[in-house]
């Protein structure tokens, strides 16, 4: 979206909010600022909105569309700075410290300590929830990222017999799909889905341990080391196989396009399953997922949390605070958790649940996680905000997008460009 757009957007957005809040006045409220705006997406926030209704409480839905979340966190600072927050948003963990930090965040200890968190939540999880110690956010989910997805029928008809485990058995799959006249890759050629892919090859090519050196401790040998450009050779091998109709294009239309049998993979995160599933399509038969080749053993993840904002003196009010403790004591629920996360194609955060009720994906990426999780090679991804600030990850994204938009940008260069571009924004 162009800036004239996100602006056109954002005033009509801002025009609807006085109209919604009327109507909502005598109830306990909360508004929420999320942007789950897919189909699967759409259907899994509606579990959160129909038990907080059944609750007694109005749901007050400001979803604002545009994949990975940007366009929502733009919504979000001007909502925020005009002193005009809603009750929770969708934010991602260091942001959630950022909005602490500028004191905007309200204590929901009281619903984690009558609900035990400390305990139904990982250790880890838990802490990042936390601001100064006091919990400010509830978790509802955790997605990998480190996935492709895979269309067995149009695999058979390109005459593929094997998924690749590795990025040479990717290529290969990528030739043989566009030969049989496929679009090999489904991508939209936005700005954070082109950096999944890159991301996704750090993991593949260095390792979590270069992964982690690179977006986390920011090591300047692992941004001009060969590895590097290993990694930017390999995005634009990557890039031929990518659907020449993506530019610009929303992810979950690139699904559609694997689900109709017009592409054979699509490399994204687990959200995408929540189109197969939208969509009545069942893993194992009418989609296979494996870990991104070459990045078995790693598990690159993000977690959804719903940060919980002061509420602003008009809305300051006994049944808000109630309404909004309520979104906080069923994001953790159990019986929330199975339904949200067999929608939203993710995990659950708390522990202990029957994994028997999800699908195969599902239950590979709970195994890998806890295994990963005992080996130290979780790796909190940078394209969607784990490891990194907002800042620091927009960087990153112009530097890539830059990369794949310029056929002739150099793959030598584009590692020293990146370390540049981090460090001024850091
Ligand atoms: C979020 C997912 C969402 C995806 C696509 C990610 O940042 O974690 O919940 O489905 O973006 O918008």
């Amino acid at each position: 979206m162009n800036s004239m757009n996100r602006l056109a957007a954002m005033v009509s957005l801002a025009a609807l909010f006085p109209l919604v809040i009327q109507a909502a006045e005598t109830k306990g409220n909360v508004e929420v600022v999320h942007y789950w705006t897919s189909g699967g997406e759409a259907k899994s926030v509606e579990v959160l909105k129909k038990i907080i209704e059944k609750d007694g409480f109005t749901w007050q839905d400001s979803a604002v569309a545009g994949g990975g979340g940007s366009a929502a966190m733009t919504v979000l600072k001007t909502r925020a700075v005009s002193g005009n927050p809603p009750t929770a948003a969708q934010i991602k963990a260091p942001d959630i410290q950022e909005w602490g930090r500028l004191d905007l965040l309200a204590s929901i200890d009281d619903v984690a300590k009558a609900n035990n968190w400390d305990s139904l939540l990982p250790e880890s999880v838990a802490q990042i929830m936390k601001y100064e110690g006091h919990y400010v956010a509830a978790p509802v989910n955790i997605h990998r990222i480190n996935w492709l997805w895979l269309n067995p029928v149009v695999l058979k008809q390109a005459g593929i017999s094997d998924v690749p485990t590795t990025l040479d058995e990717l290529y290969a799959a990528g030739d043989k799909l566009k030969a049989a006249g496929f679009i090999a890759i489904a991508h939209g050629g936005q700005a954070w889905q082109d950096t999944t892919i890159f991301e996704n090859l750090v993991l593949s090519v260095m390792g979590v341990d270069g992964f982690k050196k690179a977006f986390i401790d920011v090591d300047d040998s692992v941004f001009t080391g060969p590895k590097m450009i290993e990694v930017f050779n390999a995005l634009r091998r990557i890039q031929s196989y990518l659907d020449p109709d993506g530019n610009g294009q929303d992810w979950n239309l690139e699904t559609a396009k694997v689900i109709n049998g017009k592409a054979g993979m699509q490399i994204m995160g687990d959200w995408a399953k929540s189109e197969w599933s939208a969509a009545g399509k069942f893993a194992d038969t009418d989609y296979i997922c494996v870990p991104f080749p070459g990045s078995q053993g790693a598990y690159s993840y993000t977690i959804d949390s719903l940060a919980m904002f002061k509420l602003a003196s008009k809305n300051d009010t006994p049944g808000n605070i109630a309404a909004r403790n309520d979104l906080a004591k069923v994001a953790l629920e159990p019986s929330f958790q199975y339904v949200f996360n067999q929608n939203k194609g993710s995990i659950p955060v708390i522990k202990g649940l029957d994994m028997s009720r999800f699908d195969s994906c599902a239950q590979a990426s709970a195994k890998d996680f806890a295994a990963a999780e005992k080996t130290g090679s979780l790796a909190p991804s940078m394209a969607f905000n784990m490891s990194t600030s907002q800042a620091v990850q927009g960087a990153v994204f112009d530097v890539v997008t830059h990369f794949m938009n310029d056929k002739s940008a150099d793959a030598g260069k584009a590692g020293r460009q990146l370390l540049a571009a981090i460090k001024a924004a850091q």
